[in-house]
Formats: structure tokens, sequence, C-alpha cells
């Protein structure tokens, strides 16, 4: 078990990827808890990997708001004594062309991805430093390398996850913690207009050299190398699990 005796936080793992990574962390024996703002998707996931045989713990938080942030930072170390790997993966979209974009959906998205990340960031890596010991693991987006249409602040946001992965990697190497981010590229609940929709179905597949989507389960690998001691010397680094969506 390559996760043997870790504890995970995984945001955003309600459902989509966030619950594919919280399945296969729990898989490889780690204990895991389950963050999402929808609590009863959150405790669905725990409740399936207890039954499972695992550990999870369901705690609701808005990753957007530091109070909830570090209650549920202090809630998963009561129960656990200390958190060793922190995916930042919960995100929405909120999809406009940019002359039509409204400030609510310019800082929404902004808040969750950017403050969110950085919220769980700073709540977990006190206890990491003290320790010695630190997985970090953050998502971003093709969106964030290419540029997108009608998502200028999904890409922004995306883009500004790429500097904090790499600031936080150079800041936190001395202290034998890693940082990394991925770039998905899967069939979830936030990729379903452009998956199902004439308009943008045909167009965002030729785009995937791989020619299809991927299911959740088929990024999470990816999530555990990062988590896991294979990964030990690696920090700072991109990967992009998308069909080679971003080769250029
Ligand atoms: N699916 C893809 O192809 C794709 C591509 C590139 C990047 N991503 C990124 O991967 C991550 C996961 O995406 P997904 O496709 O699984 O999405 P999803 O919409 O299926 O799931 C996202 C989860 O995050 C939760 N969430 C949203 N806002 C939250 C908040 N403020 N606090 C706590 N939880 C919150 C939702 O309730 C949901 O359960 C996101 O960061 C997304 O931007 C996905």
């Amino acid at each position: 078990m390559q996760l043997k005796n870790r504890i995970a936080i995984v945001t955003g793992a309600g459902q989509g990827i966030g619950a594919a990574v919280a399945m296969a962390y729990a898989r490889e024996g780690a204990k895991v808890a389950v963050i999402d703002m929808n609590s009863a998707a959150a405790q669905e996931v725990a409740n399936g990997i207890n039954a499972a045989g695992g550990t999870a713990l369901a705690v609701a938080c808005n990753v957007a708001l530091r109070a909830q942030v570090d209650a549920m930072a202090a809630q998963v170390t009561q129960a656990w004594g200390r958190v060793d790997i922190l995916v930042n993966n919960a995100g929405i979209t909120r999809t406009a062309m940019l002359h039509k974009m409204t400030q609510d959906q310019w800082q929404d998205v902004l808040a969750v991805h950017l403050s969110g990340s950085f919220n769980c960031l700073q709540a977990v890596v006190g206890g990491m430093m003290e320790r010695r010991y630190g997985r970090i693991i953050f998502v971003t987006s093709a969106a964030g390398v290419l540029g997108t249409i009608g998502q200028i602040n999904y890409s922004a946001a995306k883009a500004g996850v790429l500097g904090m992965t790499k600031s936080a990697a150079k800041e936190l190497a001395r202290y034998n913690i890693t940082a990394n981010a991925i770039a998905p590229g899967a069939a979830t609940p936030m990729t379903e207009t452009i998956r199902t929709d004439e308009r943008f179905k045909d167009k965002y597949l030729d785009r995937i050299p791989l020619g299809r989507w991927a299911e959740p389960q088929e990024i999470a690998p990816v999530f555990l190398f990062f988590a896991s001691d294979a990964s030990s010397y690696v920090t700072g680094q991109i990967v992009a699990a998308d069909g080679g969506m971003t080769i250029h």
C-alpha cells in the first residue's frame, strides 16, 4: 500500500475527480477527509469508502471561507493527529464572455480556486513544516495554460494556481514538502456542456489526441503518484493528464 498510515485531505471530493482521488487514496491505505460544500455528497463518498473497508471522514466546508477551512483542518487534526497530504481540487466554473461577465462570476471563481487553495494550504502547512513532511497537490487546467473562450475568470484562476504551485514548491522544499499540479481532463459534471452540446462536442474532441475524455478513475493514479513516496524528488511540476490536449 503506497499511502499506508498517511492522512489526506481531498477538497471537492463529493463527486467527479475528487471523489475518485479520495477512493484511490483510501484503497492505498490513507485515512481520507472527504471535503465538500455539498455535505450530503461528501457523506456518501465517505460512507462508500468506509463500507469498502477504508477509513474516511466527511467534512462539510466551503474552501472559499477561511473560518470554515480552519474549522475543517482542526476537525481532521483532532480526529487523526495530523495532515500529510492536501489535494486542492474543489472547483467551479461561471462561464460568460468577458464583456458580459459579472463581478460575481469573476469573484466567485477566483474565491474558490485561488483563495480556496491558499486557505487550505495555509491551514495545514504549519504542521507539515514542523514534521518535515508534506505532499501538496494543486489542480490546474488546460485553460490556465492555453487560455479559453468564455472563461477568463477560470483561466486566470488556474494560471494563478500554477504560480502558487511553483512558489509553494520553492518555499517549502527545505521542509521536505513537495508541491505539484495536475491539469486533468475528465468526464465529470463540470465538463458536461462541452461534452454533450453539439456546438462544442466535436471541436473539443478534435483537440484531444487520444480522441476521448478520461474517466475520473484514469486521472486518480496521477494524484496517487504525487501523494506517494514515488514522487519524493519531484516538486514544482505540472502534469497534464488530458489525453494530450496541451501538447505544444
Ligand atoms: N473535469 C475536467 O475535465 C477538468 C479539467 C480541468 C480541470 N479540472 C479541475 O479539476 C477539479 C475537479 O473538477 P471536476 O470535474 O471533478 O468537478 P465537479 O464539478 O465534478 O466536482 C467539483 C466538486 O467541488 C465541490 N466544490 C465546488 N466549490 C466548492 C467550495 N467552494 N468548497 C468546497 N467544495 C466545493 C463541488 O460541490 C463538487 O463536488 C476542479 O478544480 C476543476 O477545475 C477539471
